[in-house]
């Protein structure tokens, strides 16, 4: 049965951490429900690890849709939340509350993320009070890296963790169902999950979090370009699909793919086919030669 916001809350507190992973498509999004996901995040990292971007800045609300609806359409049963992309939600409250919108009419999302803290709690007062459901992001804010000097860890020192965790009770005060902690301290995280009420799912923010994402590029071992220190990569497909895709073109060349098994035959206006084959095993000959009736592939003689 898919998760709603509600359950979600209702998880803090209990034993069950929260699991969170990206998705950015129907075959992919099929696999983490099935394999029992508990959020599927159509993540901004869609620019960097599908798009092939050099940061989230770039990606549009076109593009988040487009993901977003594929990933509904392989997850139904999953509570997918749209990540809305720069620019999209910072303008004006009005048009933040339309791209919102957007998520949950065109794509069929349940809820949307949004990156920032006390800066954007009036954004998701109102695009709560309109009915859509929002996740907070505080810590590194990959939008806004760059005002941060960079992706750095954030709320190492006594006043930027101060920041964070009035940041953290703000979101929780407009209404947010849960709170992203990307890249903060793990004892700083540790706080801020125990003095709020709401969720909190880190990315590099420690054990102490009540749940946990990663981008699933990472966790598979399929993104090359970089691997932050704080993934853990469960498996490493990106070796793998190279020897397979190696293998096709190998046998592709050497006229080996396709074998009769993965081709056509037409339909022969015969009662029967004389098949046969030559062997040479050493100094013998064999030749074999059999009639087959087309209808049942009796062999006649
Ligand atoms: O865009 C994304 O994938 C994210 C996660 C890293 C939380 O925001």
């Amino acid at each position: 049965m898919r998760k709603n916001v509600a359950t979600i809350r209702k998880m803090k507190g209990s034993d069950q951490r929260i699991s969170m992973l990206t998705a950015y498509d129907a075959s992919f999004a099929r696999m983490l429900e099935s394999a029992g996901v508990d959020i599927l995040l159509v993540g901004d990292s869609l620019g960097m690890v599908v798009l092939g971007y050099d940061s989230t800045v770039p990606v549009t609300m076109d593009e988040m849709i487009h993901h977003s609806k594929a990933v509904r359409n392989g997850a139904p049963d999953t509570l997918i939340v749209g990540d809305m992309p720069f620019m999209s939600y910072q303008v004006s409250i009005p048009e933040a509350i339309a791209n919102a919108g957007r998520f949950m009419k065109e794509a069929g999302s349940d809820a949307v993320k949004l990156e920032g803290g006390l800066e954007v709690c009036e954004t998701v007062r109102a695009i709560d009070a309109a009915g859509i459901p929002v996740m907070g992001h505080i810590g590194l804010t990959p939008q806004t890296a760059g005002k941060l000097g960079g992706y750095k860890v954030q709320g190492k020192d006594i006043d930027s963790a101060r920041e964070q965790l009035a940041s953290a009770r703000a979101l929780e005060k407009a209404g947010a169902f849960a709170i992203v902690l990307e890249c903060v301290p793990a004892p700083l995280a540790q706080v801020i999950s125990d003095q709020v009420s709401i969720p909190t799912i880190g990315i590099g923010a420690g054990a102490g979090c009540d749940g946990q994402v990663l981008v699933t590029h990472d966790l598979l071992g399929m993104f090359e370009k970089f691997t932050p220190s704080f993934v853990k990569q469960f498996t490493h497909l990106a070796p793998s699909i190279k020897e397979a895709v190696q293998l096709f073109v190998q046998e592709v060349k050497d006229g080996e793919f396709p074998g009769d098994e993965h081709s056509f035959s037409m339909k022969l206006d015969v009662d029967a086919v004389l098949e046969g084959s030559i062997q040479k095993p050493g100094n013998t000959l064999r030749i074999t030669v059999q009639l087959i009736r087309v209808r049942d592939d009796q062999h006649l003689w």
